[in-house]
C-alpha cells in the first residue's frame, strides 16, 4: 500500500486511525461489576474523578456516574455507612481500608469481612460489589 493509501485509509478509517495513535497504548480500562443487578461497567483511571461524590474513582464515583444508585447520605465524606458495599472479587483491586472507614464499616448493620465503603474504596483494577438491598 502506498503512503497516500495509508494516509486517506487512517484519515477515513476511525479504527485503524487510533490504531497508531500513542494514546490509543495506554487506555488502561477496569471493569466494576455491580451485584445484583449486574451492571458492568468499564473505566479508565485516567479520567477519575468522574463526579464530585466520594474519592475521586471510589466505588461510589463509579456508580453514581454510570447510573448505579448507591445511599450516600454524608455525600462522600466516608462517616455515614450507608454507601456500604459488599466485595465479592477483585479487594486487592481496591485502595486500602484506613481505620476511619473501618470504624464506619464496623457501624453498619449486615456488615461482612469483605464490607468497604463504596465511597472510600478507589478502584484500581477488576472488582465486583454487591450492594446490599
Ligand atoms: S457516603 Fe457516607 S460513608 Fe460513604
Amino acid at each position: 500500500m502506498s503512503a497516500a493509501a495509508d494516509a486517506y485509509a487512517a484519515f477515513y478509517m476511525p479504527t485503524r486511525a487510533w490504531a497508531w495513535h500513542p494514546l490509543a497504548k495506554r487506555m488502561p480500562t477496569h471493569k466494576v461489576t455491580f451485584l445484583p443487578d449486574n451492571v458492568v461497567v468499564e473505566v479508565d483511571p485516567e479520567c477519575y474523578p468522574y463526579g464530585r461524590t466520594g474519592e475521586p474513582g471510589s466505588v461510589l464515583d463509579i456508580a453514581l456516574t454510570h447510573g448505579v444508585d448507591i445511599l450516600h447520605a454524608c455525600e462522600g465524606s466516608g462517616v455515614c455507612g450507608t454507601c456500604h458495599v459488599i466485595v465479592t472479587a477483585g479487594a486487592e483491586n481496591l485502595s486500602e481500608a484506613d481505620d476511619d472507614e473501618m470504624d464506619a464499616v464496623e457501624q453498619v448493620a449486615g456488615n461482612e469481612l469483605a464490607s468497604r465503603l463504596a465511597c472510600q474504596a478507589v478502584v484500581g483494577g477488576d472488582v465486583t460489589v454487591r450492594v446490599p438491598c
